[in-house]
């Protein structure tokens, strides 16, 4: 599906504010494809739809895993909130035609995943650095950029991590996994 056609159908599923998020998300995953040789519209179509599923009630989003055979763990569970990266990749793969790798993005956008591909982080970093969101350490994030992909990963999972700690929230062990495997495997 088209780029415009997308955005047209994720603004009707989003509270402004969401849908600003997600503009703004998508303009940073353009910068970022740049700047990686990324596929820049597939970027473009990844940032829009990432938090489509986002606004879908827990109790949906129960009912939605349940009626698509998609499978969760206890912490999806007990935080169905979570549910909404798997949700959203299976809305757009199934409505808007994105590939498995697409969809594979917007599944790991939230926690970040084991062999991150290039789109994979940079989703993950344009979620949590779009301008709207006045990320603190954005300088500092940029120049990470500068050096490699895989160190701002490293720094913006490290900051989640860390954002778990401080609220004694359950963290999701990809997150876990997904660092222990830039550690190992990262240009760092
Ligand atoms: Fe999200
Ligand atoms: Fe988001």
């Amino acid at each position: 599906m088209e780029l415009e056609k997308i955005k047209e159908i994720v603004k009707t599923r989003l509270s402004e504010k969401r849908f600003h998020h997600s503009e703004c998300v998508m303009n940073r995953c353009i910068e970022l494809a740049k700047k990686f040789n990324v596929n820049v519209e597939i970027a473009a179509k990844v940032g829009i739809a990432h938090d489509i599923a986002k606004e879908i009630t827990n109790e949906e989003k129960l009912k939605y895993v349940e009626e698509n055979n998609i499978e969760i763990d206890e912490i999806e569970r007990e935080n169905p909130t979570l549910l909404h990266s798997k949700i959203g990749a299976d809305i757009a793969i199934k409505e808007f035609g994105f590939t498995e790798e697409m969809g594979q993005a917007i599944r790991a956008h939230t926690t970040g995943i084991t062999n991150m591909s290039l789109l994979d982080k940079i989703l993950f970093i344009a979620d949590r650095t779009s301008i709207e969101r006045g990320f603190p350490d954005i300088e500092y994030l940029n120049s990470l950029l500068e050096e490699s992909l895989d160190k701002a990963v490293l720094y913006i999972i490290d900051k989640k991590i860390m954002l778990q700690i401080e609220k004694k929230a359950a963290m999701h062990p990809d997150s876990i996994i997904a660092r222990n495997y830039l550690l190992k495997n990262g240009k760092l």
